[in-house]
């Protein structure tokens, strides 16, 4: 009877053949590298395996790039080097496409490495979809962890997510996904969770993908009490399974030739449910009076058997049902029965236990329909991942479902998506939700029709589409019995019964503009009268030049500054007239406050800013950032969604088009104002890391955010990006936008922090740019990163060949050594080998002391030098109040 429940396994033939000329072309192959930068190629070749792992950038839409501590690196090979972790959001999930049906291998990897310098592993849960998978801790698996499972997708979308459970940050490395051949690894109920798959043989490597078609992992193992017995002829490994054939070349036998074979495992959990695969083949050479011939026990019980293990051939003897064993604990022997001249033999093995994934996914429908509506209306939010209706915990936002039982697809019954900042017209994927009871649209900027379509749907009782601005009349299949319906505030929607005329509340509209215009006229007379008041009110402070050398600056008390409203804002702009730049954070206009003093605002979006507190902290921070070399925050408004930021108008444009010639700046600067500039912009870095208090840093130093002004005076512009920092034992800190391409510290990508020597790698690229004018990625150039070029024609020890052409050779050639080796080493990949700001400043006015003295001998000569911009060192440079 218990023979019966087992299956033996012979299997040769052409089906299992194609088997493999599918496998070995990675085909249905899903190898993600986890927070793999941009920058980094992919796909990638992985040169031990051979497979095409590939960034995991468009499998999922949150999380951060990380890298493990550089000095583990050695450790963790890729593409376990790189990380992608989730300090937002209680769940992250990746969206996979698989095939319904079929199984799947799914292998998460997860290293933690010390990526974010803070030393303390992460510990979080996984699931599948909706349901729970593994917890990981890296606290206990200091090597990294690796869930693995064998599981048949229910629908052909799988969802793999991190699910944060405490304080500690999730994070993943690597997943990688295996169709498995189309009827292996079948259970009775449940997928299977990996324990352990060994084939026996002393000291081998351990194998995966290319020798395992199926890329299962398989380590060796051998115990002392077995003798090893080996082959080198080809050993056919063609069934369902397919182990590798290098495992199947070796085997175990007792060393003592009447002994049983035994292999013993167990577990902590007593009812744990065990699938077994044991692989085996002959390979040794029979005698014609040799038989090798043996049964199966597991814990004293015949578990299959006799197996006489075919000629260079596999046999594979598996469990149809699950076995539990007693007391948690496994003995599998192998022994030989009576007319057997040899022991037994074992050539691989694997066993799993059973994992229950219970919870049904939400109806497939329902799901493609509110995936459908996502992204129609291109909604973002951060906990619209996986399944939409459970776990329970984890339902999205705005959704409600019924739920039965665990069983039972839980369906979607109310969708609202009340002032979600919906555009566009209603959707036709709203129809597909079947059992919707409750659509809620309102206070959108919906247009269009109102379709025949939400009438028909015959489980809604409540519509409500109010405050959006649809059109049309409303059709007659919406107006049902038993259907409540809300359309209020659309003024142009034509009410059913009158079919000419529109909606009352368009009458509203001339006198909600005219109360709005009364408003903005009161408030630009009030502006006026304060303006006039704070004129002459406008107190400033000036300290006394401090002590430090080289420093600037000066305090201006917090009064002067202030918080403008929006039709201040409106009218400062002239309606927002003169739009003079756009940058990541959105435009920035021309504006006069008061008719004289000269201002560039900035109108953020709200999607840009971290949310209102952040802003306003950020904005105190700034009124109190004041330096000559530094572009000023004036004022800002926080009026609703209105947040603008204020800045001192900066009229030259930026030394970017100064150096390209774009933008009408075709005047060449020449290299003394060049380094004038660059000690000036230097100067504001300066202040920024050790002058203020916090001390900040930029985070986003590149050639368009140093401004000139008419003296061509640099002023560092676009503190948006920057944070304050602690200073003393945490001298970093943790970004939420990292710098620009080309720009950014090198040492990002492996601590994802930047701390002030990430400003001085951005000014040495800066520097590197104002002493070679090439572009600082350039993709058709061999050496694409201005680094590496500069460092390739370094090679031939000829200055003038990286310096600016348009230059014309007019320049202290000692002075732009010193400036070029001093620009290399702000850019050393290494941070704690980079200058500070302080000596780069005094580095360049030496250089620039050199190059004025030059130009002081020869002025009387080189009279035609473009009289605009050879200006000269002069008090700018000294210490001085404003
Ligand atoms: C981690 O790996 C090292 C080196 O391979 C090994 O010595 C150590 O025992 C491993 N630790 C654990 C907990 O597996
Ligand atoms: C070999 O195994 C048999 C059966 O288990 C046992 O009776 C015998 O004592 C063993 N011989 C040695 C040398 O261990
Ligand atoms: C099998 O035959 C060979 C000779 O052909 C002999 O040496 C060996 O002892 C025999 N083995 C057994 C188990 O009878
Ligand atoms: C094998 O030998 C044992 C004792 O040596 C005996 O009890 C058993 O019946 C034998 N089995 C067969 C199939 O001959
Ligand atoms: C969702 O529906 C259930 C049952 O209909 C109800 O008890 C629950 O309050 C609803 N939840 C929300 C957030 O509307
Ligand atoms: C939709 O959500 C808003 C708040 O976001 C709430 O005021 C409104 O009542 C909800 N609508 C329904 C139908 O539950
Ligand atoms: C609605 O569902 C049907 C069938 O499931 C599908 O063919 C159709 O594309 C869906 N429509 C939308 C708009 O998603
Ligand atoms: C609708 O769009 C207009 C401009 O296109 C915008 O001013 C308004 O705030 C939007 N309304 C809503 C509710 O999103
Ligand atoms: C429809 O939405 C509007 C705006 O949110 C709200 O004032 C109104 O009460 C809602 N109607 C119903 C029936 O919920
Ligand atoms: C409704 O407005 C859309 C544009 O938003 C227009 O194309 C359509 O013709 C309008 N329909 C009616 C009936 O006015």
């Amino acid at each position: 009877m218990e023979r019966s429940l087992r299956l033996l396994l012979l299997l040769i033939g052409t089906l299992a053949i194609i088997h493999i000329a599918q496998a070995q072309s990675q085909q249905g192959f899903i190898s993600l590298d986890c927070g793999l930068p941009p920058n980094e190629p992919s796909p990638y070749k992985e040169p031990r395996t051979g497979l095409q792992f590939i960034s995991d950038a468009t499998f999922i839409q949150t999380g951060k790039l990380g890298r493990i501590q550089a000095n583990r690196e050695a450790e963790f090979l890729k593409p376990s080097t790189t990380l992608r972790y989730f300090p937002e959001g209680t769940r992250n999930c990746y969206n996979l496409n698989v095939e319904k049906g079929r199984n799947h291998l799914i292998r998460a990897r997860f290293v933690y490495g010390n990526y974010d310098g803070l030393d303390i592993a992460p510990t979080f849960d996984l699931y599948l979809g909706p349901n729970p998978w593994a917890t990981v801790d890296l606290q206990k698996q200091v090597n990294g962890s690796r869930p693995e499972i064998l599981h048949i997708p229910t629908s052909n979308k799988l969802q793999i997510c991190l699910v944060k459970t405490g304080e500690t940050t999730p994070l993943i490395s690597v997943l990688e996904v295996r169709p498995m051949g189309k009827d292996s690894y079948l259970t009775k109920s449940g997928s299977l969770k990996f324990y352990y798959r060994e084939y026996f043989s002393k000291s081998a490597p351990s194998l995966r993908y290319p020798d395992d078609v199926y890329d299962r992992q398989w380590t060796s193992f051998f115990e002392k009490e077995w003798t090893q017995i080996s082959t080198t002829s080809d050993v056919g490994n063609s069934n369902d399974y397919q182990p590798p054939k290098v495992a199947l070349t070796t085997a175990a036998i007792p060393t003592n030739a009447t002994a049983p074979l035994t292999n013993v495992w167990g577990s902590v959990d007593v009812g744990e449910q065990y699938y077994l695969y044991a692989h085996f083949a002959e390979i040794q050479e029979l005698l014609a009076n040799e038989t090798r011939e043996f049964n199966m026990v597991l814990n004293g019980k015949l578990f299959y058997g006799p197996v006489v293990p075919p000629k260079l051939l596999i046999t594979t003897v598996l469990s149809v049902n699950p076995d539990t064993c007693e007391e948690g604990l496994c003995n599998l022997q192998l022994i030989r029965t009576n007319r057997s001249t040899l022991p037994p033999l074992l050539n691989a093995y694997e066993v799993y236990k059973v994992i229950q994934f219970p919870q049904s996914e939400t109806d497939e429908n329902d799901v493609a329909a509110v995936k459908n509506i996502q992204t129609t209306y291109g909604l973002s939010r951060i906990n619209w991942q996986s399944d939409p209706c459970v776990p329970l915990q984890f339902m999205w936002d705005g959704l409600n479902c019924s739920i039965t039982d665990i069983s039972t697809p839980p369906r979607i019954t109310t969708l609202n998506l009340s002032s979600s900042g919906l555009t566009g017209t209603i959707a036709a994927a709203f129809q597909n939700l079947t059992t919707l009871e409750k659509l809620d649209l309102s206070n959108n900027n919906l247009t269009g029709e109102v379709p025949e379509f939400l009438g028909n749907m015959k489980s809604l009782l409540v519509i409500n589409l109010s405050g959006n601005d649809l059109n049309g009349t409303i059709p007659q299949s919406l107006q049902r019995k038993g259907l409540e319906l809300s359309y209020q505030g659309n003024p142009r929607l034509i009410l059913p019964g009158s079919p000419t005329k529109p909606q009352k509340t368009k009458v509203l509209v001339p006198i909600v503009a005219s109360v709005a215009s009364a408003a903005i006229l009161i408030a630009v007379l009030v502006l006026f009268l304060i303006f006039r008041k704070k004129k002459t009110s406008a107190v400033q402070v000036v300290h006394p030049p401090s002590s430090r050398p080289a420093m600037d600056y000066t305090y201006a008390t917090p009064t002067k500054k202030r918080k403008f409203t929006y039709p201040e804002v409106m009218n400062m702009t002239n309606n927002f007239e003169r739009v003079v730049g756009e940058g990541g954070f959105g435009v920035v206009c021309h504006g006069t406050v008061n008719g004289l003093e000269q201002v560039a605002v900035k109108l953020l979006s709200q999607s840009s800013t971290q949310g209102y507190k952040e802003f306003k902290a950020e904005v105190d921070l700034l009124l109190r950032v004041h330096h000559t070399n530094l572009v000023s925050l004036v004022g800002y408004c926080d009026e609703g969604e209105h947040l603008a930021l204020i800045y001192e108008y900066v009229p030259n444009g930026d030394l970017r088009q100064h150096l390209s010639g774009k933008g009408g700046k075709t005047i060449v600067i020449n290299w003394g104002t060049r380094l004038r500039i660059a000690a000036e912009a230097a100067q504001g870095l300066e202040y920024l890391h050790i002058g203020c208090t916090p001390p900040m840093v930029h985070r986003d130093v590149k050639t368009t955010n140093i401004l000139l002004d008419e003296h061509y005076k640099a002023k560092l512009a676009d503190f948006g990006l920057s944070r304050s920092f602690p200073v003393g034992g945490d001298s970093h800190v943790s970004t939420v936008v990292a710098g620009t391409p080309g720009y950014l510290d090198p040492e990002y990508y492996h601590t994802s922090r930047l701390g002030e020597k990430s400003d001085v790698y951005s000014f040495g690229i800066v520097l590197l740019e104002m002493i070679s004018n090439q572009p600082v990625i350039d993709r058709n150039r061999a050496k694409s990163h201005i680094t590496q070029w500069v460092e390739s024609q370094l090679n031939g020890g000829d200055i003038a060949k990286i310096m600016d052409p348009k230059l014309n050779g007019d320049y202290d050639s000692l002075s732009a050594w010193r400036a070029l080796e001093l620009a290399m080493s702000c850019a050393n990949p290494t941070s704690a080998k980079r200058p500070t700001m302080s000596h780069v400043v005094i580095e360049l006015k030496e250089c620039l002391v050199s190059e004025n003295s030059r130009r002081n001998m020869s002025r009387g000569m080189d009279s035609l030098s473009s009289p605009e911009v050879s200006m000269i060192f002069d008090s700018e440079m000294t210490p001085r109040a404003r």
